[in-house]
């Protein structure tokens, strides 16, 4: 089970990048065109809303199966190392934190009325969620 979710979120975290990193181009064209947001751009931002959500899921599972999660945390000791405090505190939190930022520039693209407002809603909220992602990847024991 822990290898699967290791491997699962592992093969996850290329797609939401990816996905992110579309998106945030492909709205950043749309402001700069100046063209109107139609529900094909809603729906690609979706894709990668729904990419981030899932391997959300996938790690909070993974946390508590983990021996370098949770389990790491609970035994003490892990901040002082920041290979285990990079696992099991800083990564899931500023992960959560990322995901919640996506989540809010999709839905308030949602609500906005002017197009480039909902680019523009998309692009800068989806490069911090990305940049903070980017910041806390585990580079080191990244399998791939
Ligand atoms: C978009 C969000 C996320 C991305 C792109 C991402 C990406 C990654 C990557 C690339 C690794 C290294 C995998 C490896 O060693 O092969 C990793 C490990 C890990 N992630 Fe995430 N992650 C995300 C969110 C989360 C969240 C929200 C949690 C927990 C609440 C979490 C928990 C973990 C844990 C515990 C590990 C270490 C797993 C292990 O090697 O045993 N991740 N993540």
């Amino acid at each position: 089970m822990y290898t699967g979710l290791q491997h699962l979120h592992s093969g996850l975290a290329y797609l939401v990048l990816a996905a992110l990193a579309i998106v945030f181009i492909y709205a950043l064209i749309g402001s700069l065109s100046n063209r109107p947001f139609t529900e094909k751009d809603r729906k690609i931002a979706l894709i990668a809303f729904i990419l981030a959500h899932v391997q959300l899921l996938v790690g909070l599972i993974l946390y508590f199966v983990s021996p370098v999660g949770f389990s790491l945390l609970k035994g003490g000791g892990a901040m002082s190392d920041s290979a285990a405090r990079l696992t099991a505190l800083e990564h899931p939190l500023i992960n959560i934190v990322a995901i919640v930022v996506i989540t809010i520039g999709y839905s308030r693209a949602k609500k906005l009325a002017d197009s480039r407002a909902k680019f523009r809603s998309i692009y800068m909220l989806y490069a911090i969620g990305l940049l903070l992602i980017l910041s806390r990847i585990p580079w080191g024991s990244w399998i791939g």
